[in-house]
């Protein structure tokens, strides 16, 4: 499998919990590993700037609200076959969809407060890194 770079938001509801450690911790213990980080309170313009493909969707507004109304923590992971080894750690968009022991079965509450984000493809996965940081705070180890 190739090495790949992914990028991984804990949303707001997930971090009011106090479960940062807790969800890096199932990264490392599926050897993904750490390259980027940062805690950053997204402005409205940010987070539709991040979600604009999802422009025209009904629950875009809700979504901007969301991810604007407190702190995140953006991270891009790095190891073998990362965007997918990532999706499965995330589980199912809604969680009452995500198998057992997947973080949004385990912490979030509903599909529109869902604890992380994840790439959905290597393609997106590179504009989304760019998106938060400069090629120059992505550290490959
Ligand atoms: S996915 O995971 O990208 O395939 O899911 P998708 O259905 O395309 O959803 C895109 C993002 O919108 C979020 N979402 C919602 N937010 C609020 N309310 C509702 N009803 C809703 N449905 C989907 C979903 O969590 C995706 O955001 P991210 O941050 O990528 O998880």
């Amino acid at each position: 499998m190739a090495l790949e770079r992914t990028l991984s938001i804990i949303k707001p509801d997930a971090v009011a919990k106090n479960v940062i450690g807790e969800i890096y911790s199932r990264f490392e213990k599926a050897g993904l590993k750490v390259v980027a980080s940062k805690m950053k309170h997204l402005s409205k313009d940010e987070a539709e700037g991040f979600y604009a493909v999802h422009r025209e969707r009904p629950f875009f507004a809700a979504l901007v609200d969301f991810m604007s109304s407190g702190p995140v923590m953006i991270q891009a992971l790095e190891g073998e076959g990362a965007v997918l080894k990532h999706r499965d750690l995330m589980g199912a968009t809604n969680p009452k969809d995500a198998a057992p022991g997947t973080i949004r079965a385990d912490f979030a509450d509903s599909i529109d407060a869902n604890a992380v984000h994840g790439s959905d493809s290597l393609e997106n996965a590179a504009i989304e890194i760019a998106y938060f940081f400069p090629a120059t705070d992505v550290y490959s180890r």
